[in-house]
Parts: structure tokens; sequence; C-alpha cells
């Protein structure tokens, strides 16, 4: 029995290791990228490599389903290195990203060029989502090209990013005859334009006016016209960054009516309100818009409930010339999330507020689930040996020592209580205490 067929490649020794909602004391035997064996470190296979956790917490490697890569056109923001490396020292093995890129992902052509760029890049797996094509027989031409699912941007009346109103529940049929699922960024674009024209003519270009026109109310119409779309069409809607608890009830109704809905929230949306008072600070304009603190510890508190399916980065690089315009007209909206998200919710962990296997739960587990992903999000025989080790230790939040291209946040400073030491991707060590020890390219594309 010990030929060296059953040795494993690698263990990862002196570990706590989160199973079933249970710390296990022991080790993880790794083979061919997969999990061989979990247990006792008596137990395990002879390895021909091993590395010592030192004690650290291993869960499985986080997945982040609302990730803007950028890449393309707009490199200069994050290109898909540095995105992927950002993933990694944050703790994400799989990220999904968005097509709202220079060119817009919305057809296969581009959809495969997009894909050939990332192959010689990525360092993570990365899942591709693309927009609706023009041509509602293009979808199933996506689908075949292994997108993750589609995107629409409800907030936009841009139509590479959106489609006409009337186009919509075609292209809903044909993404269920696919399979897939459509992410919605969910806000009325006919309120946000109005709102917007209105503020503009009356030469308001203050910091308080990007929250004047992104009312709540635009991202409840939204999601109420989705869950009715959801409802003709029997579609599987994902609500992206949800931010008010009318829509988070709406989507939790909608589900025990039996509609198939999951929605996701935000660190940000979490943490940070609009009145911060660091408050004339670009880095704080996103879309939808950071809410009142109410509904920010409303939101903690829900995290521990069933309502919220998933936490995602939604990391959004841009430059800092983009976050620094004097006119919010021309501040671009977004914050970089990749290398938060985990420290900011291991710090709930500490204080308390959150168990470690619901962090789990919510940024692995349920993902995987959502998307099908098969042998990820748990840390079990035969599963992927994506894994990220991870210690409660105090730190500051630097955005300086970001892998994104977008160095500030606005958790900069912030002091937060735990972090990921080490990231495997496929049994690869690929992380070490922030450094990134993949090679570019190493990472795999995921088609689903
Ligand atoms: O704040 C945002 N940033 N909201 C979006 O919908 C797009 C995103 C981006 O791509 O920067
Ligand atoms: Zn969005
Ligand atoms: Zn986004």
């Amino acid at each position: 029995m010990s030929s060296w067929k059953s040795s494993a490649d690698l263990a990862i020794l002196n570990a706590r290791i989160l199973v079933d909602q249970k710390i296990l004391d022991g080790g993880i035997a790794i083979k061919n990228g997969k999990i061989m064996a979990v247990g006792r470190q008596e137990s395990l296979p002879k390895a021909s490599e091993t590395i010592d956790a030192e004690n650290g917490i291993v869960i499985p490697g986080l997945i982040d389903i609302h990730t803007h890569l950028r890449d393309l056109k707009l490199d200069y923001k994050e290109d898909f290195y540095s995105g992927t490396c950002a993933a990694l020292a944050g703790g994400f093995t799989t990220v999904f990203d968005m097509p709202n890129t220079l060119p817009t992902t919305n057809n296969s052509m581009r959809l495969r060029e997009k894909i050939e760029t990332a192959k010689s890049k990525i360092v993570a797996n990365v899942g591709f989502y693309s927009c609706f094509p023009r041509d509602e027989n293009e979808v199933i031409r996506i689908a075949n090209e292994g997108a993750v699912g589609f995107k629409v941007f409800l907030n936009h009346s841009n139509l590479e990013l959106n489609v006409e109103d009337n186009a919509l529940i075609p292209m809903l049929n044909k993404a269920r005859e696919a399979k897939k699922i459509v992410a919605v960024h969910a806000e009325d674009r006919f309120i946000i334009e109005e709102a917007t024209k209105k503020s503009k003519n009356a030469g308001n270009d203050s910091y308080d006016a990007f929250f004047t026109v992104h009312p709540a109310r635009a991202e409840i119409k939204a999601v109420k016209k989705m869950i009715s779309l959801s409802r003709a069409t029997r579609i599987h809607i994902h609500f992206c960054h949800v931010t008010t608890l009318k829509a988070l009830s709406l989507i939790t109704e909608a589900k025990a009516e039996g509609l198939k809905i999951t929605c996701e929230v935000t660190p940000h949306h979490m943490l940070l309100t609009r009145n911060n008072p660091n408050g004339l600070n670009g880095t704080l304009i996103t879309d939808p818009p950071l809410r009142s603190r109410m509904i920010t510890m409303s939101f903690r508190h829900a995290l521990g409930e069933e309502g919220i399916d998933v936490v995602a980065s939604d990391h959004a690089p841009h430059s800092i010339n983009e976050k620094s315009a004097k006119s919010i007209w021309n501040v671009s909206p977004g914050i970089p999330g990749l290398e938060t998200t985990l420290p900011l919710l291991l710090t709930m962990v500490k204080r308390g507020r959150l168990s470690l296997s619901r962090l789990v739960e919510l940024l692995a587990k349920k993902p995987a689930e959502i998307f099908g992903l098969d042998g990820k999000g748990a840390i079990k025989k035969g599963f992927d040996a994506d894994l990220t080790i991870i210690d409660f230790r105090e730190a500051h939040i630097s955005s300086s020592a970001f892998h994104s291209k977008a160095k500030y946040s606005p958790f900069d400073g912030w002091k937060v209580d735990g972090k990921a030491v080490k990231t495997f991707v496929g049994g690869r060590l690929v992380m070490d205490e922030g450094e990134i020890l993949a090679k570019p390219g190493s990472g795999h594309v995921l088609h689903l």
C-alpha cells in the first residue's frame, strides 16, 4: 500500500482545518491538485513535500463572484495579472470577472478573445461573465464559450451593457435554456438619469449630489422588475450588491415564493456610510452608493441569517486620478475590494459578530453551490486543493501595499484582526505572506 502511487505530492501539516463547520487539528494531503486526505497527521499518506501551517486555520479558497479585472483597453486600471495577484493576496482562489470592459464582453468572439488574453496572465481561477448580445441567438454561443453567467446593468442606458426593455424577456429565456445565471446591477436607469439631469441643471456637482441621483427607490424599483421577470421566465436572477432593506425583504419573499433568486452584499455597504468622517473623498464613491448607518448596521446584523447568500468584493479599480476629480460627475465609482474583504470579515469574526463557518459559507460554500462549481467551496477528499490559511493577527489596511493597481482604499489605516497568510490553487502554494509565487498564466479559466 505504501507504493509511490498512494503517496501525496504535498502535505500541509500542523494545521487547524475547517471541515463541516468544525475545526479539526491535523493535516491535508494533496495529490494532482486535489485533496487526497484530511485528518490527523499520523493517518495521512507520505508526501514528497510538506508545508508547515504553523497552527494557522485552513479554510476553502475564497470565491469572489463579482470582480472587475478590467485589462484590455482599461489595463491602466487593472490587468489580469495584477487583479488575480490581488485575489491571491486576499485569500481568493477563484474570481468571476465582470464584462463592462473596453471592449464590452457581449458576444462570443469578444469572450473568446478576452479568455485568450487572460490565459497568459492569470494566477488564480477565473470565470467570465458576458453582457447580453444584440442578437438573442448569440446567447447560446456565449454560453457554449463557457461564460459563467450573464450580467445586466439596469443602471445604464448604454446598450453595450444593457438591452432594450422589450429584448430583456427573450434574452432571459435564452439564458434559462442555456442554464446560465443572470447577475443584475439593480438600479432603475430612468430614475438615475432624470435625477442626474436635475442636479446638473441646478449646477450641483457636490459629493452629496451623487447620493441624490442614486436613491434607494431606484434599487427597489429595479429589484421589483427583475423579480417579476424571474416569475415570468423562471430564470435564476442573482442580485449584485443589495443596499436597501426593502430590496432584501423583497428578495426574501421571492425566494419563499419559490423563485430562483440569490443575492450578495459587499463589505463596503456593510461597513461604510455616506457620512463617513473623511467625507469628501472620491474613494467613497461607488455605485450603488453607500447608505445610512442604520442600514449598514442592519446588514451586518442580517449577515448571520439566511437572507444574504453571498459576500462579494465588487472589486472595481480605477486610477487615482479618476477617483479624485473635482466634480462629482467626473469621479469614477468603484472601490477595490479583493485585498480588504477577508481582513474586514475576519475582524467581524474576531469580535464575535460572525462565525468563521458562516464567513466561509458566504465567501466560498454558497458561491460554489449557486454556480455549480463542482469540487470547490469546501475542504473534502476529492475536492480541488484551493485553500487559504488565515491568521487572526492584528494588522492595518495599507493600500500602498496592494497588489491591485488601485492603491487607495476607503479602509486605509483601519485596524483589522486577520488576514490570509498562505493561498494554494490546485495544490500549489501561490501566495505566501503577501508574496506572489505563481507565474503569470498558471491560473485556469473556468468554463461553466
Ligand atoms: O461602482 C461601480 N463600479 N458600479 C458599477 O456598476 C460599475 C463599477 C465599475 O466597473 O467600476
Ligand atoms: Zn454594479
Ligand atoms: Zn461591479
